[in-house]
């Protein structure tokens, strides 16, 4: 079964409305939606804000039989040549927001865990191919950075691009990918740029929010039909 999840109602509820034969299951702080999406059957969620949320509701999705995970949603641009409007396919993610360095562990580094979690090559392809069918918007490959910190300052950006080389900065994808990699389950994050993540990351965040997450979910239902035969 493949799994989407978003952070919030504006990353999911595109999909939602193309759902059939919906049926939904209630956990503590979580409604996930089940039914078929072109096609393909799914479970679609909400996850809410932030990588405990994201862990969370990611560990509901695996319970109930998730094989493949689709993290959909908007994100800071990182890398200088990102513009509100392109999209990040995650080649791996980072918690940018660990620090255990007193202990001699790397900025980043969980201790006792990988530093980077790798997105599966399979899902990464397909939504590759699936975000250059969206058209007029830059397509980038690149590593997505995970923190409970939305980012709004020149600083916070630059931080984040020669300490980990990230190419955007947003709040849920590491969390995903930790529990995913836990159960080897394959999970790809597909994030198309809200805001610059620089002083004015707040104001283009509230703008331009709704109408970026419409590539996330042109990028998923592109997806569906080449993944369509492994996800059932
Ligand atoms: N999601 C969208 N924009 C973001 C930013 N600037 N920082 C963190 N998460 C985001």
């Amino acid at each position: 079964m493949l799994a989407i999840l978003g952070a919030m109602d504006e990353e999911i509820e595109l999909l939602l409305a193309d759902l059939h034969s919906h049926e939904e299951l209630h956990f503590p702080g979580v409604t996930l939606h089940r039914g078929e999406l072109g096609g393909v059957p799914v479970l679609i969620t909400k996850a809410g804000i932030g990588k405990v949320n994201a862990a969370m509701t990611t560990t509901y999705l695996l319970m109930q039989g998730a094989s493949q995970v689709i993290f959909t949603g908007v994100a800071g641009g990182v890398h200088p040549e990102l513009r509100v409007g392109d999209i990040v396919i995650s080649t791996d993610c980072v918690q940018h927001d660990v620090d255990v360095r007193a202990l001699d562990y790397p900025l980043g580094t969980v201790p006792g865990e990988s530093p980077a979690w790798p997105a599966d090559e399979a899902l990464r392809a397909a939504a590759v191919v699936a975000a250059q069918e969206v058209g007029g918007v830059h397509v980038l490959s690149g590593r997505v950075a995970s923190g409970d910190q939305f980012i709004a300052s020149r600083e916070g950006v630059q931080r984040l691009w020669t300490t980990f080389g990230a190419a955007c900065a947003e709040m849920e994808g590491a969390a995903v990918a930790q529990v995913c990699a836990k159960a080897g389950v394959p999970f790809v994050v597909i994030r198309s740029i809200s805001d610059t993540a620089d002083h004015d990351a707040n104001v283009d965040y509230r703008t331009f929010m709704p109408l970026v997450a419409q590539h996330a979910k042109q990028v998923v239902r592109g997806m569906l039909a080449r993944l369509a035969p492994a996800a059932g």
